[in-house]
């Protein structure tokens, strides 16, 4: 099948009430007609996913938000103007027609207009917005190829779409504008400086506050089997000494000796590519049997922010 005849048979499936993984720029996500609660109910099935966790709804144009928003707030104008299509998410408060189930009852809802021809063409194809989580099972890491996503939800769903690797490799930067002020709820894509350099300083606010309820679980999304440690120090890597190790290393260093596997997420230490390889390497690692996996921390700044939430997320452990 072509990629045309796959797109058209995917939106095929959407129109029709149908569950369709495709890719974005950032990782693949699952996706249903944003104005079709059965389907999208099936997508929250298929990822066990709890129902108090609000999806985000793809839009192929900068029209589209009008269908599902009362009003856009000028800096929310400014940031889709200078960041759609792209990794950026702004959090809208929505109008009626826009069912409960995709925003868990919140009378705001998420939107975003991914950076990905094949995702786009989805969209336009199905004629409707389409409300899409990430494509893996609730509380595991975000799939960045069309793999993950058939070896974790392949029975599950109605279709994949492979447009290959993800570009960016981690989820949206999400800012919410629904209490008025820009808050951002989730460091990702497009680099929290950027965003304040076209509407000033942004309050951080974890996305577990916005949420209806959220008993504490939250804080361990993207966990992978294997137990990931941050906080560890190479001189005493004694204690992990019977122990099978996998090192997540930010650049390329010179003694990797005592691990079983090493992945390098940017051999020259390179935001963009390391993002790019994260949520892949920890996967590759989590497949080998390791008794835990120490990761290196990157500094805070730029997609550092996203790459350190995520691996924080995926930590299980902190050991002092
Ligand atoms: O890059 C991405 O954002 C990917 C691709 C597929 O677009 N999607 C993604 O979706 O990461 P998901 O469901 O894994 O994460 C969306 C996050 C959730 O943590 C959810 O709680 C939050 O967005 N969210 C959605 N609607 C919200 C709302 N109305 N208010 C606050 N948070 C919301
Ligand atoms: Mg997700």
């Amino acid at each position: 099948m072509s990629n045309n005849q796959a797109i058209h048979r995917a939106a095929e499936i959407i129109r029709q009430g149908g569950i369709v993984a495709f890719p974005t720029e950032t990782v693949y996500g699952l996706g249903a007609n944003a104005f079709n609660p059965l389907a999208v109910a099936r997508i929250f099935e298929a990822k066990r996913r709890p129902y108090f966790d609000p999806l985000i709804v793809h839009v192929a144009s900068h029209g589209d938000p009008a269908k599902l928003v009362i009003d856009i707030p000028s800096d929310a104008k400014k940031l889709m103007e200078r960041f759609w299509p792209g990794p950026l998410t702004v959090v809208l408060l929505k109008r009626g027609e826009v069912p409960d189930i995709v925003t868990a009852g919140l009378p705001s809802v998420a939107i975003r207009m991914p950076k990905h021809e094949m995702a786009l063409s989805l969209i336009e194809q199905a004629d409707c917005p389409i409300a899409a989580p990430s494509a893996n099972p609730f509380g595991y890491l975000s799939p960045t190829t069309a793999e993950h996503v058939r070896d974790q939800l392949g029975d599950q769903i109605d279709f994949i779409l492979n447009g290959g690797a993800c570009e960016v490799g981690v989820e949206s930067t999400i800012v919410s504008f629904s209490k008025g002020k820009p808050r951002l709820l989730r460091p990702g894509g497009v680099e929290l400086e950027e965003i304040e350099s076209i509407i000033g300083k942004v309050e951080i606010s974890p996305i577990e506050d916005d949420k209806p309820s959220a008993p504490g679980m939250l804080p361990k999304h993207y966990a992978p089997r294997t137990p990931i440690i941050l906080n560890w120090n190479d001189k005493n890597l004694d204690i992990y000494k019977n122990k099978k190790l996998g090192l997540i290393a930010f650049k390329e260093t010179k003694n990797h000796l005592k691990f079983h596997h090493v992945e390098v997420l940017s051999k020259n230490g390179d935001f963009r590519e390391a993002a790019a390889n994260l949520f892949a390497a920890i996967r590759r690692l989590d497949n080998l049997n390791l008794d835990l996996i120490l990761a290196e921390t990157v500094p805070e700044v730029g997609l550092g922010r996203a790459i350190m939430d995520r691996l924080r997320r995926a930590s299980h452990i902190v050991l002092q």
